[in-house]
């Protein structure tokens, strides 16, 4: 069973680079490919729900937010950059990860102009990357990586800022709408 996945995950690899190497990704390698797309997806986001009416107030923090994930994007790249002969594999596993939650937010905010939409976006954005960041966190401690364990950490922290500062502006907003 696990050489049968194996198999179809190696084919699944030499179709998207003919000729290249089958790169075999652990499932602590696929998760920081996908933290390396989320972390490249909020950045879109972010400044997506920046330009929605009724976001002046919140543009310094959304500044932030995106700021934050340039740097968790920077540092998984780096970290990244040094696992040879996955790299290139880790890369892809992210771009698919970045268009799958870009092509959410399209879905999600197809007619939707309002801030507070954007930010009930950002609340399900928001909670899925400190989710997966945690993730690593606890793969990166049962594998004893030490390294990847520091960043996973560092991470959690921003996350868990990114995920209050969301729901502060939406019930900062949920009052201004009510009040109509
Ligand atoms: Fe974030």
């Amino acid at each position: 069973m696990r050489f049968g996945l194996a198999w179809v995950r190696g084919q699944a690899t030499a179709t998207s680079r003919p000729g290249g190497n089958q790169a075999e990704l652990t499932p602590l390698d696929e998760k920081l490919g996908e933290v390396l797309g989320l972390a490249q997806a909020a950045q879109d986001a972010t400044t997506k729900v920046a330009g929605m009416e009724g976001a002046d107030e919140f543009q310094s923090r959304l500044e932030q937010m995106s700021q934050q994930a340039a740097e968790t994007e920077r540092r998984v790249d780096e970290l990244v950059d040094g696992f040879d002969g996955k790299k290139t594999a880790i890369r892809e596993k992210a771009a698919n990860t970045k268009s799958e939650a870009k092509e959410m937010m399209r879905t999600y905010l197809a007619e939707d102009e309002e801030a507070l939409d954007g930010f009930e976006f950002l609340t399900m954005a928001e909670a899925g990357e400190l989710g997966h960041w945690e993730i690593v966190t606890t793969m990166s401690d049962t594998f004893g990586e030490a390294q990847i364990a520091q960043l996973a950490d560092w991470a959690v922290s921003v996350q868990r800022k990114h995920v209050d500062a969301v729901r502060e502006s939406c019930l900062e907003l949920a009052v201004s709408e009510a009040k109509g």
